[in-house]
């Protein structure tokens, strides 16, 4: 059977993010953050679910490095709790949290995966938070401070960084709509937020190219594929201003040093407070691009769709059908996301740091997950993925998203996105079909086509 093949060198990995696993979310002198304070706030997730507990893998940790090394990964990506380092967020750094992820390094080197970092997947600091957060000028540096220790004591050792994880996220749902930690709505603090974001992902690039570590260093953005309604040109214009508000915003940022039009245009609620050098120091040349894929979404006109304009529907491809969070299945979508990275922004190296789907798992008597639909997911867009790069795109690695089923944020624990089954009561582990397929698509460093 014919087969598609990647490039040598190409690199496979999974990847999890710490308030999503870790739990233990007291032990050794851990901070509070963001996560901890809303997730225990009534009525904010599902069910009242809380990541105090997690998958445990603050204790479990050397165990899931082994199994990640019998599923043959050649890199993982986690992410660095920033109250475990230092619990008030700035000042005092907490040694014993800091040496967890020098453990979980040299674990990894030691089963030759390679470690991937972020440094900010949304688990902010409360005590900065009570400072003002995001939309305080101050986050860039408080920031960039964290980075800076954690660059110091792992820097010699990990190979692959990332400042932000899906800084839309974290400015959007955290101070827009209030969907997620830390639960404010406000539109022009986002705003705010999304440009310290950004300057603080500036000042830690300087830390980094400073230290004289020979990684590489990132950012990653979730960057979903939106299609207009219709070629109606009020269509095309929503779907252009929804781009812009989210992608357009951090994209134009780093890889141009300027925001997108619409920002000036559209409303006044849109602007930050830009000062000068600001988007100098944003647009510092990063090492590679990380892209979050899972869906791709029709965007057309709404006079009553908020400020934007605009009207949302998750699209699946033909005969498709939705996950169980009723995200579209739209694999060309990912072709078209690093095809418009590869003509709008230069063509720089994209890994792509999370794709993956979440199915209505049903285990066996012994645990197992015949998971076929996740297999079906993860082969469509992993051959979209081959098409991309057959067409220019500088893909240089993929991460499946995740290791292992995880709190899923304001969902709580009822969607599964892992390619390894946990039991949430035993803290049992088992892979599931799509790890065994997913180790056998590394193996050979390709697929059936
Ligand atoms: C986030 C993950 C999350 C996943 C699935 C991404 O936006 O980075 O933390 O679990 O999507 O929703």
């Amino acid at each position: 059977m014919a087969r598609l093949i990647f490039p040598e060198g190409f690199l496979w990995g999974a990847a999890t993010a710490a308030y999503q696993i870790e739990g233990s979310w007291k032990k050794d002198g851990k901070g509070e953050n963001v996560w901890d304070r809303f997730t225990h706030s009534k009525y904010r997730i599902h069910g009242g679910d809380t990541g105090d507990d997690a998958c445990d893998h603050y204790r479990l940790m050397p165990k899931d490095v082994a199994l990640m090394k019998s599923l043959g990964l050649q890199a993982y990506r986690f992410s660095i709790s920033w109250t475990r380092v230092l619990p008030g967020g700035r000042g005092r750094i907490n040694p014993k949290g800091l040496g967890f992820y020098d453990r979980l390094v040299d674990k990894l080197l030691a089963a030759g995966i390679v470690p991937n970092a972020t440094l900010n997947h949304w688990d902010f600091p409360q005590a900065l938070e009570d400072l003002g957060g995001w939309p305080d000028r101050r986050s860039a540096d408080w920031f960039a401070e964290y980075a800076r220790i954690v660059f110091d004591k792992l820097g010699d050792r990990v190979a692959m960084w990332a400042t932000h994880n899906e800084p839309f996220i974290v400015a959007f749902l955290g101070y827009a709509t209030g969907d997620f930690a830390p639960g404010r709505a406000d539109y022009p603090s986002a705003v705010r937020a999304a440009h310290h974001l950004l300057l603080g992902h500036g000042q830690a690039v300087d830390f980094y190219r400073q230290s004289g570590c020979k990684g590489k260093i990132g950012i990653v953005l979730d960057h979903p594929w939106y299609v207009p309604a219709s070629s109606r040109p009020e269509d095309v214009a929503a779907r252009n201003r929804v781009f812009d508000a989210g992608q357009g915003l951090f994209l134009d940022a780093v890889f141009h040093g300027r925001y997108p039009e619409l920002l000036s245009t559209w409303s006044k609620s849109l602007n930050p407070d830009i000062q000068p050098g600001d988007m100098k120091q944003i647009s510092r040349p990063v090492d590679y691009l990380g892209i979050n894929h899972y869906s791709t979404v029709l965007i057309g006109f709404s006079a009553r769709g908020g400020f934007l304009k605009n009207a949302r529907e998750e699209y699946s491809a033909p005969g498709m059908g939705k996950n169980s969070v009723g995200w579209g299945f739209n694999p060309a979508g990912l072709t078209a996301v690093l095809e418009s990275i590869r003509d709008k922004y230069g063509n720089p190296p994209v890994y792509i740091t999370e794709n993956g789907t979440t199915v209505a798992d049903t285990p066996d008597a012994k645990g197992f997950v015949e998971d076929w639909g996740r297999v079906g997911y993860l082969r469509s867009h992993l051959r979209a993925l081959h098409t991309a790069m057959e067409k220019g795109c500088d893909v240089r690695g993929y991460f499946v998203w995740s290791l292992m089923d995880n709190f899923e944020w304001a969902h709580g624990y009822g969607p599964r996105f892992g390619i390894v089954r946990v039991d949430y009561k035993t803290q049992r582990r088992i892979p599931k079909r799509s790890a065994l397929w997913y180790r056998e698509v590394i193996r050979q460093n390709g697929l059936d086509e």
